[in-house]
């Protein structure tokens, strides 16, 4: 049968549908989001297509390849265009373009018996040409709305080059700076990472898959990743099932509540089982916990890896252990192509599990429309039309100011723009490549990004002289001294210096973990030797981490906290430098003094010794001898040109029953001579309980804009479900007992008010518990 026959024997629009039909549509079913009579009319089509598919076919749609146009993991396979022809290949990433996606869509839709397209998926994490600020900087936003806009244009932009699919939102929660790929997510709050997946989601998936601005998102990497031993990438992760639960699987369940219609494996082990083997995880928890109804896809050839794991005998048996976990769709191994057939024929492998994963493989092709036409997302005109398109340009520059986090100011910011003459010196001054980060799609490395150079001179014209120097080329090792002399003369002519460093952009992401925190190369020689000058100095911080900087913060003036700014972050650095935009980003990550101290996150539990400094006696208690146990910067901090005071912590009650609400108002000021913005946060403290429980918990934060000397009373709900937690025997609910709750302007601040919960309250039964435990 040619393509067309699949295009013509499918009249669906026109289906009168049997209130039969209609009642045999499962509730959640993969169609979820089409009205009833839709769901009815795709479920048909699937199942119809489905009986017309042999064994091969069926086995090709769970077949995802890359193609030779981008590279992202270890190995490449030639002749990948003859498998689409031959359909053994339901999927392919790593292409993109209109124009080329419609070649290779053409090969399938063309040449294979049926004529069923394909999915093209890609990494479209923060941007796809328009790059925006890196995922862990867009969470120092701390603005909802802004981070779906911005996948929204990421969206727009990548479906208007043929995808249909990216692998975002990643949502892995990382307290380890040490891991690379920390700068691929939210951060370290499971409840802040929670609200910004749904986000995330929302903004890639709008309310309409076939919409032409929206693509197919992919909760990932299903799960906790981040907790890889030592902070080193694919390490082993053994962690409690608590500790699952209550920290790594929240932005999971918050992407699956939000509906994401992909999850992807992750490559580590967790307590002894390969994710990609976890029936677990993808099966018990994710289909029949949680009732998702998408489709798995495993990581980049997680499913061989599963042999040296040491958890299958070969790859057969790999494959034979990823489908009966819940894995649809093998990224790039080809073991399900290779070896599926072979074992349904032994009877390893059950043809009503490959069945499920084809169908809700092509529930999904339906979804996005490309059963009506399978060249929709592929549109030249479209593409040119709204790549780089001018309000994604602005709302990158947005998003990167709002990304941007004052850590110090003695004052020296924002500079003057006039009689003035400032030196930006540092290897990523003028560094276009780096501006974007890692996992940067399609974004241009050269010439599209504005560099901090290019931002500040645009910014200050001729009124302002700037004298640049990249005073060292070499951010890894130590020998790039030899610019050093000429970045000096040019900070010597400077009234202000600004010194913009950090690490290059490959120095996070995948397969970039670091087992020291400091500024790499020769930098924080040539910061010492700056500072020897006695100028005023500003540090512009670049890298995708948290860095340690302890002697930064005792000897410069101010810190700017840029991460990877993205395609517009020159023009935002600006912005902030100047005082065009009065910083507001707190951090969604805690910054540690030394390596020693990681893992490190605010929400720890207090031990049977807590360390007090002001106290008598502190010996025996937990601490460092060499350290303080605080760090740096805690989590939610972040400095304003203005200030904020906050004041009058009241609780309308002090004793809350299970069925009333406790509403909470605090009054915050701001006393500086600035307009400016604030994210008021709201913590709550279990003081005693069935299990222990963390310091305090962010349980709410508010965005308040004031103007220079006013004030507002902010006000937080609280209910029962926010002193919930997995109680002794897992269940989910609140006890009786006494809370405290926390309001500032980060973790560390400490007014606080106490209340009392009457009665225990339970919430929902245990999840799934996996034996062994
Ligand atoms: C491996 C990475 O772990 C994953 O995040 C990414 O989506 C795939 N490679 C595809 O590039």
């Amino acid at each position: 049968m040619s393509a067309a026959a699949v295009h013509a024997s499918a009249p669906r629009r026109a289906v009168a549908l049997a209130a039969a039909a209609l009642a045999a549509v499962p509730a959640g079913s993969a169609f979820a989001q089409a009205s009833p009579d839709d769901q009815a009319e795709a479920e048909r089509f699937v199942a119809d297509l489905m009986e017309r598919m042999t064994l091969r076919e069926k086995i090709g749609q769970l077949n995802l390849l890359t193609s030779s146009m981008d590279v992202t993991g270890p190995t490449l396979r030639e002749g990948y265009r003859e498998s689409v022809a031959a359909g053994d290949v339901g999927a392919i990433f790593n292409a993109y373009g209109a124009d080329y996606t419609r070649s290779l869509q053409t090969l399938a839709v063309e040449e294979t018996r049926l004529g069923i397209p394909l999915l093209f998926g890609y990494d479209v994490v923060h941007g796809f040409r328009t790059i925006f600020p890196i995922p862990l900087a867009e969470a120092a936003s701390w603005d909802l709305e802004a981070i779906e806009r911005s996948a929204r244009v990421a969206a727009t932009e990548a479906a208007a080059a043929g995808l249909h699919w990216t692998f975002a939102p990643m949502v892995d929660i990382a307290r380890d700076p040490r891991w690379g790929r920390i700068a691929e997510g939210a951060g370290e709050d499971p409840w802040l990472g929670a609200r910004i997946a749904a986000a995330r989601v929302h903004g890639f998936q709008g309310d309409d898959l076939a919409g032409l601005d929206t693509v197919l998102a992919c909760a990932k990497h299903f799960a906790a990743y981040g907790a890889a031993q030592a902070g080193r990438d694919y390490h082993t992760v053994d962690i409690s099932l608590r500790t699952l639960w209550e920290v790594y699987l929240p932005p999971f369940e918050a992407a699956a509540g939000a509906g994401v219609a992909t999850f992807m494996t992750a490559f580590n082990e967790l307590n002894g089982v390969p994710a990609t083997a976890s029936r677990y995880l993808l099966t018990d928890v994710l289909q029949q916990h949680w009732g998702f109804e998408g489709f798995t896809v495993s990581d980049y050839t997680a499913v061989n890896e599963l042999v040296p794991h040491g958890y299958a005998r070969d790859e057969a048996h790999a494959a034979a252990l990823a489908l009966h976990a819940g894995v649809h769709m093998d990224m790039q191994g080809e073991t399900f192509v290779t070896w599926l057939p072979e074992l349904v024929r032994r009877g390893e492998v059950s043809e009503a599990a490959i069945d499920d994963a084809v169908r809700r493989i092509l529930a999904m092709k339906y979804r996005l429309g490309l059963f009506d036409d399978p060249y929709r997302y592929s549109d030249a005109g479209r593409e040119a039309a709204v790549t780089y398109a001018d309000e994604h340009l602005e709302a990158a520059r947005d998003v990167a100011r709002r990304s941007l986090v004052l850590l110090k100011n003695d004052g020296v910011l924002p500079l003057a723009d006039e009689d003035v003459s400032i030196a930006l010196i540092g290897p990523l001054a003028d560094s276009e490549e780096d501006m974007i980060g890692s996992w940067s799609a399609a974004g241009e490395r050269r010439d599209r990004p504005v560099s901090v150079l290019e931002g500040v001179q645009e910014r200050v014209g001729d009124d302002v002289t700037v004298h640049h120097a990249p005073g060292t080329s070499d951010m890894l090792g130590e020998s790039g001294r030899q610019g050093f002399s000429a970045a000096i003369a040019a900070a010597a002519r400077a009234d202000v210096i600004v010194a913009v460093m950090g690490e290059p952009w490959d120095m996070t992401g995948e397969a970039a973990s670091r087992a020291t925190l400091d500024l790499p190369g020769a930098q924080p020689q040539l910061l010492m030797a700056l500072h020897r000058l006695g100028k005023p100095i500003v540090l512009v911080l670049m890298s995708g981490r948290p860095l340690t900087i302890e002697w930064a913060h005792e000897n410069v003036d101010a810190i700017l906290m840029a991460w990877y700014p993205g395609t517009e972050g020159g023009h935002a650095v600006a912005d902030v430098l100047f005082g065009d935009y009065n910083p507001s980003g707190k951090l969604p990550v805690t910054f540690p003094r030394a390596v020693g101290q990681v893992p490190i996150h605010y929400d720890v539990k207090p031990t049977g010794r807590p360390y007090d400094p002001q106290g008598p006696e502190q010996k025996y208690r937990s601490r460092y001898l060499d350290l303080p146990n605080t760090p740096l910067y805690p989590f939610g901090y972040g400095l304003s040109y203005t200030r904020f005071r906050y004041s009058d912590l009241a609780l309308d009650r002090t004793e809350l029953e299970p069925d009333d609400s406790l509403t909470v108002t605090v009054r915050v000021e701001n006393t500086g001579d600035r307009d400016g913005e604030e994210i008021v946060q709201l913590y709550l403290r279990d003081e005693v309980a069935s299990v222990t429980r963390p310091v305090r918990q962010l349980r709410g934060f508010r965005r308040v804009r004031l103007d220079a000397g006013a004030a507002e009373t902010v006000e937080f709900e609280l209910t029962v479900a926010d002193l919930a937690f997995y109680r002794r025997d897992m269940s989910f609910g609140a006890e009786a007992g006494e809370f405290t709750v926390f309001v500032g302007g980060s973790s560390a601040d400490t007014l606080g008010a106490r209340f009392r919960l009457t009665a225990d309250v339970s919430l929902r039964p245990p999840p799934p518990l996996p034996w062994p435990p």
